[in-house]
């Protein structure tokens, strides 16, 4: 498993987006952490929400921005966000029924979707977003 941490590359320019992608990093750092450490299942677990939580709050950022400025790439993006919540919803209900992720890969969705979906989506709406004067 490698370590994610912050990388300036992973910038798309427009200031609230890249805060939230950071803190969405954050939050998924400690999520491998906690698993490495074996923490307990309900912690597990709490710390699952709150990573699905601010990932949802921070897909209806975007997805406002896309509508506020008619992104034409909004109907693949939206579709993107929301597979990747759905992952995440069965994910919490694995760990809800008693599953403890045995291999990292159990986590593959919350280890490099965050990175994935920045470079192959949220570079492209950072660019048009700053076509349009928004940084
Ligand atoms: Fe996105
Ligand atoms: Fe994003």
């Amino acid at each position: 498993m490698s370590v994610i941490s912050w990388n300036d590359d992973y910038n798309v320019n427009v200031e609230i987006i890249d805060t939230q992608h950071r803190k969405l990093l954050e939050l998924v750092r400690n999520l491998h952490s906690a698993v490495e450490a074996r923490i307990d299942k309900e912690s597990l677990k709490h710390l699952l929400v709150e990573l699905v939580e601010f990932t949802d709050t921070h897909f209806a950022t975007e997805e406002q921005y896309m509508k506020e400025y008619e992104f034409p790439g909004y109907d693949a993006h939206c579709k993107e966000h929301k597979m990747l919540l759905g992952h995440m919803h069965d994910l919490v209900e694995r760990v809800s029924s008693g599953k403890y992720p045995t291999f990292y890969s159990d986590y593959d969705v919350s280890n490099d979707w965050a990175l994935v979906h920045i470079a192959q989506f949220d570079k492209g709406l950072g660019q048009f977003l700053n076509s349009k004067g928004v940084y």
